[in-house]
């Protein structure tokens, strides 16, 4: 089985790579765009003739579309590039798989849902606030308007081991190893169901190997506000000088309106995978050291 990861140098791509890596039946070429890794090939969606090895010798089985501009304030401040980045992206990708035949495997987020009363499951109805949230909604869409053979993942607030330690929970070790005294303000009112990548990474690769199509929702079993989870990360550094301080988010002045009671409901993928169990934070934080 060959898989293409497009953004391997990314948290998601970067874990999905780890464990298809670990699979003797796996044969995997990870990218990057801007930020070259040992173990990455340079891709860009908009320019494949550009890449740094033979995308059509490989002529892979599946292709793992990861690549977007996730930077959400961002995103509602430049819509364009929002566009090009996560709608287009994904059209140029879907372009690819056709060429290849390839089963095409897409990330998205539980921001195409309001945060009215979630979480929500794969069948409720979808009602994104933000830029973002309509844009990785409008890809979702184009994806199974165009292409059979896929599989849409959402998540949210993942978390894990990566080379760059931008995740928000990598950013908070980070913080709390400085000993400095700094107030964090985060949002009381923002809860969501983070996830660590790695899990999501094993279980595409059972995805793959059986044949799933559709929209599957992965997440912890934890519903947590911003707060809470930091306070939880920050319970493992107890000399630390870092605080945190709670506000709501209307008073952080953030460009995009949040789903302030997002996650996302996963019965459907652990009646699929009984044998499955999803990590904690606590797991994570537990081997932190290794990072
Ligand atoms: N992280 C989360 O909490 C979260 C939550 C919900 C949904 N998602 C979705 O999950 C996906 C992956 O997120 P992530 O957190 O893993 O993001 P990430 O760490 O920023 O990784 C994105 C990857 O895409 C690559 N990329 C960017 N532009 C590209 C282009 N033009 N051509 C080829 N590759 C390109 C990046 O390469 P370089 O870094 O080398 O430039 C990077 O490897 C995204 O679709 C995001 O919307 C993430």
């Amino acid at each position: 089985m060959k898989v293409f990861i497009i953004g391997a140098s990314g948290l998601i791509g970067g874990n999905c790579m780890t464990c298809m890596r670990r699979d003797p039946d796996m044969d995997v070429i990870g990218s990057h765009f801007s930020f070259a890794t040992l173990d990455t090939e340079y891709f860009n969606v908009f320019d494949p003739q550009a890449a740094t090895f033979d995308l059509n010798a490989f002529a892979p089985d599946v292709i793992l579309h990861t690549g977007a501009l996730t930077h959400v304030d961002y995103c509602e401040t430049h819509p364009d590039e929002s566009y090009r980045h996560n709608v287009g992206s994904t059209r140029a990708v879907i372009e690819l798989a056709e060429k290849f035949k390839s089963k095409l495997i897409f990330i998205s987020t539980d921001y195409v849902f309001d945060g009215k009363n979630g979480p929500y499951a794969e069948t409720d109805p979808v009602n994104p606030l933000s830029v973002y949230g309509k844009h990785k909604l409008e890809a979702e869409n184009l994806i199974r308007e165009k292409y059979a053979d896929h599989v849409i993942i959402r998540v949210t607030n993942v978390y894990g081991h990566e080379i760059r330690g931008k995740n928000f929970v990598s950013f908070l070790i980070r913080e709390a190893r400085k000993c400095e005294e700094k107030t964090l303000r985060l949002p009381v009112d923002q809860f969501a169901t983070p996830v660590n990548a790695f899990d999501v990474g094993a279980l595409i690769c059972a995805m793959i190997k059986d044949k799933k199509t559709g929209t599957y929702h992965l997440a912890s079993d934890e519903y947590l506000s911003r707060v809470e989870l930091a306070e939880k990360v920050l319970s493992f550094f107890p000399g630390s000088p870092l605080r945190i301080e709670g506000v709501p988010t209307r008073d952080l002045g953030q460009a995009a309106p949040r789903p302030l009671r997002g996650g996302l409901k996963t019965a459907k993928i652990r009646n699929e995978y009984p044998g499955f169990t999803f990590s904690t934070l606590h797991d994570f934080l537990e081997e932190h050291d290794g990072f």
